[in-house]
């Protein structure tokens, strides 16, 4: 939900500003902006992409030694040139600001703001962090205590990046609750959403941590931390050598990031089963030192996490059950936070997240160990989030960056690693003799050459996303924990070619929306070869014999043979547990082909944003 660069140095910054909010512009892309001094603070805005952001540079022939930029997913006003950041006040030594994140109280600061005659030109929450700045300069003529003052009166989540006119000389820095990184570069310094961001300029990275507020110059900075004083104490953070590689953000030989992830899953699931794939036997250690511990005293499992790490959630429930014997409950954290759920302290909450920095699934789990649950595990692909350090256990996906909006390989790595989980409580509880874990981590070495094979049926798919792109609607049908993935299937699919898609479980049709079948809809079912395939066929002649288009992603043995009405892509023979990771690919494939033939954007689709870090 927006992204933020910001650059001093000792040449011209616009390239690094401009190829940054490229790298960020997946956090948001409903209009961009940059603010550099250069005789004054020169602003370049526009309700476009980044791309136009870069046309207008050209034109105005923008530079400067110091600036800020931002990429916008608008939450408070609508997305226009005069919403878009960075945010200016004050009249004599301007200051500018560019914001990620939601100020709570903004309302309030407003109105006391304006009583004290600042005028508003913007319908963003951000504006009154630079108005705040501006007021409290005018006591404390120094911009980092002014801008230390003003977040002591701020309520929400925050990154922000701020200048000031009259000196150029420097970029004030803060974050509470959104991530923020500054880069330390040879010839200047640098700050950002994240890493991709800054590696065109250098891998030396700080992470800065709640309540840090720095100043950056183009030959150091300083960092305080004002979590306990309004003026922050003096701290010293780990500068760390990212790992990451070029190639990991970059396009490459694709089309799109979201083709280039789902290409890539084979081996981002090798990556994250490396460790496993290797070794004899699961040691609860993956998880973390004190795991054996923690979860010799489990009994019960809750999952917090949202959109498609909540699917993830979901199939998961049914290996706890069937392969640990462990009661489990998957809750959608936005719902989760504002309900009175009674606590267990022998219950694991799990989040999962991608991003680990989805504000709803952060609050769900803090709340729910205010309520008294007393361990936490994360999930979670982003090795410096928040969500990985408030937790007691941690289990890292290694995908690697996940770019495209619509999330693919992070799914897939969610669903291995909780795989790995439920083998590992077993194991723990006793419900997994030596023979069967054997068969199982013989069963994960075989996923990645598994998922390489599932990723054949591209051809066939894409001759069914020509017919399925002339569609309005469509319904996804599983059945036990492959309904799971049939909601995965229709939320792809709407998310990036705007269908409207919903996803049934199989038996449910005939309890109500069988009475949308007819020769318009087409009817996604997925069918395993396990022991609902029976129920299943039985639900899809239902489908059938009411003129309704099937369209059936059936296993080697299945045995459905195709007809008129219904088509048939079959992937390799029953894969037992690891069935529902296989039976992903070809849905995210036939999103991904509908939405080309469409013509949508596959990797920015409209209206969203990745890392949803706001409420
Ligand atoms: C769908 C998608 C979203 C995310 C959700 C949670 O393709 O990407 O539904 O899964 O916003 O995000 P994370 O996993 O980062 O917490």
């Amino acid at each position: 939900m927006c992204g933020i660069i910001g650059a001093i140095a000792n040449t011209n910054v616009v390239p690094v500003l401009l190829e940054g909010l490229l790298r960020l512009e997946y956090r948001g892309y409903d209009s961009a902006g940059l603010v550099v001094t250069n005789k004054g603070l020169e602003r370049v805005r526009t309700t476009g992409r980044v791309t136009e952001l870069s046309k207008l540079v050209v034109q105005q022939k923008t530079q400067g030694f110091a600036g800020i930029a931002h990429t916008r997913w608008a939450t408070h006003g609508v997305p226009s040139e005069r919403n878009a950041h960075p945010h200016f006040s004050g009249q004599d030594s301007k200051i500018a600001v560019v914001h990620n994140g939601i100020i709570e109280n903004h309302e309030a600061i407003r109105s006391n703001l304006k009583d004290k005659g600042f005028e508003f030109l913007s319908d963003t929450d951000t504006e009154v962090i630079a108005h705040l700045i501006a007021f409290n300069l005018q006591q404390e003529t120094d911009l980092f205590k002014a801008v230390c003052l003003s977040l002591a009166e701020l309520q929400g989540a925050y990154a922000i990046a701020v200048m000031e006119e009259d000196h150029p000389e420097r970029i004030i820095v803060a974050r509470n609750g959104a991530p923020l990184l500054i880069g330390v570069g040879k010839d200047g310094n640098y700050v950002a959403s994240d890493t991709s961001a800054l590696l065109q300029a250098t891998r030396s990275i700080i992470y800065l941590e709640e309540g840090d507020v720095a100043e950056l110059s183009n030959d150091g900075y300083r960092i305080v931390n004002c979590l306990h004083n309004r003026l922050g104490d003096p701290v010293q953070r780990a500068v760390h050598e990212s790992t990451l590689s070029n190639e990991a953000i970059e396009l490459g030989p694709y089309a799109h990031y979201m083709q280039k992830e789902i290409f890539e899953q084979p081996s981002a699931v090798a990556n994250t089963l490396e460790m496993v794939l290797n070794a004899q036997s699961i040691s609860p250690n993956l998880f973390g030192s004190e795991a054996e511990k923690i979860f010799s005293k489990t009994s019960k499992i809750l999952i917090l996490a949202c959109g498609t790490s909540y699917h993830a959630g979901l199939v998961a429930r049914y290996w706890l059950e069937t392969v640990a014997g462990m009661s489990c409950n998957v809750e959608i954290a936005s719902e989760y936070r504002y309900r009175d759920p009674i606590a267990d302290p022998n219950t694991l909450v799990i989040g999962i997240s991608q991003s680990g920095e989805t504000a709803d699934t952060l609050a769900a789990l803090n709340y729910a160990k205010k309520l008294g649950h007393q361990y936490s595990l994360a999930i979670c692909n982003v090795p410096e989030s928040a969500l990985i350090r408030q937790t007691d256990l941690r289990f890292l996906t290694r995908a690697g960056p996940e770019i495209g909006v619509a999330s693919t390989k992070a799914f897939t790595t969610q669903l291995a690693s909780l795989l790995l989980l439920t083998v590992t409580l077993a194991k723990m509880h006793k419900k997994l003799s030596a023979d069967d874990e054997k068969k199982v981590i013989a069963a994960l070495r075989h996923l990645p050459v598994a998922l390489q094979h599932a990723l054949q049926v591209e051809p066939q798919v894409k001759i069914w996303a020509k017919s399925f792109a002339q569609k309005r609607h469509a319904l996804f049908l599983g059945r036990g924990v492959h309904y799971p993935i049939a909601m995965e299937g229709a939320l792809k699919l709407k998310e990036i070619s705007y269908i409207h898609a919903e996803a049934y479980a199989a038996g449910e049709l005939k309890h109500g929306p069988l009475a949308l079948v007819d020769s318009e809809m087409p009817i996604v079912a997925i069918a395993p070869n396990d022991q609902l395939l029976g129920k299943l066929k039985s639900n899809l002649q239902e489908v059938h014999a009411r003129g309704g288009e099937l369209y059936v992603f059936a296993d080697a043995d299945s045995q459905i043979a195709e007809s008129e009405g219904l088509h048939v892509i079959r992937l390799a023979e029953h894969a037992g547990l690891l069935s529902p990771i296989l039976h992903t690919i070809p849905l995210q494939l036939l999103a991904y082909h509908v939405s080309l033939v469409k013509g949508t954007d596959v990797d920015k689709p409209r209206n969203l944003a990745k890392a949803v870090t706001v409420e």
